[in-house]
């Protein structure tokens, strides 16, 4: 008997990075898995899951449109008659300084950030209340919550209401048995963080990646499977118990208490 056998997953922003690797370790773990995208290569994700042989379908949703998620969410319902598991990975970033910054750029991590977690925990709570089970998993960082660089108000701004976000629907949602849970991962080597690389330095994106890697005690970036281990954890009666926090993994890159006192 796997960890999340006969559960349902929906797992947003799948078609790439963490998204993905989540999706691959919750199926890997028994769970017939939602992907949902706004990017068609959501497909050829899913299919590769089910190539594996694993069970998997994808959806193109953009998740800031609260009618298409809304519709996506009932379709999912009406195909399966559960929905157990949510994990709202999907998440932007845009680097840049706060004096320039263009309201716009503000209100699109807004809009992808906080209300998209919010549109797909509206439309899937109803059935989880139903069932008087649930599990929800939203991605943070420990970006805004515990750390920050130059550049990142906006994305830090939106990471850290994931929290408060977290904390109150947790509060709200014990009795009907739902727990509501965040991760908060360092840096992990995706699509984003290759994207953060180019906008930090387009001529060597290369050399911040292994600045990053040289910076975190464990040497390396994360993988979106070692975040997708964490998840599946969350989204399993292992951890039914746990409602309400948020969970670090990031190779210990928030650990130093300095960089020049040791040996
Ligand atoms: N990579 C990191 O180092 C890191 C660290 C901390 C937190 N995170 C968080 O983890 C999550 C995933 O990050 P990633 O690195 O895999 O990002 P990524 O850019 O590599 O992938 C994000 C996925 O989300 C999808 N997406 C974006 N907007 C969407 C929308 N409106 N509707 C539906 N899908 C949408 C994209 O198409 C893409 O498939 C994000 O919430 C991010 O903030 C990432």
């Amino acid at each position: 008997m796997k960890k999340l056998d006969g559960k349902t997953a929906i797992v947003t922003g799948s078609a790439m990075g963490i998204g993905e690797g989540i999706a691959r370790v919750l199926a890997k773990h028994g769970a017939h898995v939602m992907l949902f995208d706004r990017d068609d290569k959501v497909f050829e994700s899913a299919k590769a899951i089910e190539t594996e042989g694993f069970q998997a379908a994808g959806f193109k949703v953009d998740v800031t449109n609260f009618d298409e998620v809304k519709n996506t969410v009932a379709e999912v319902h009406a195909r399966f008659g559960n929905i157990d598991v949510l994990v709202n990975n999907a998440g932007v970033i845009r680097l840049g300084n706060f004096p320039e910054m263009p309201n716009d750029t503000r209100d699109f991590h807004i809009q992808v950030n906080i209300n998209g977690v919010w549109n797909v925990s509206k439309a899937v709570i109803p059935y989880m209340i139903e069932k008087k089970y649930g599990k929800i998993v939203n991605m943070s960082s420990v970006t805004g919550y515990m750390v920050a660089d130059p550049g990142e108000v906006a994305y830090a701004t939106t990471k850290s209401a994931i929290i408060g976000f977290t904390r109150s629907l947790a509060a709200e949602m014990a009795e009907h048995q739902i727990n509501v849970n965040a991760i908060c991962p360092g840096y992990i080597y995706t699509p984003m963080a290759q994207q953060i690389g180019k906008e930090s330095n387009p001529d060597n994106p290369e050399s911040v990646i292994e600045g990053i890697a040289n910076a975190v005690p464990l040497k390396r970036l994360g993988k979106p499977e070692e975040v997708g281990e964490l998840a599946a954890f969350l989204a399993s009666d292992e951890s039914s118990y746990i409602t309400g926090t948020q969970v670090v993994i990031d190779g210990g890159s928030t650990l130093p208490e300095t960089t020049s006192v040791g040996v």
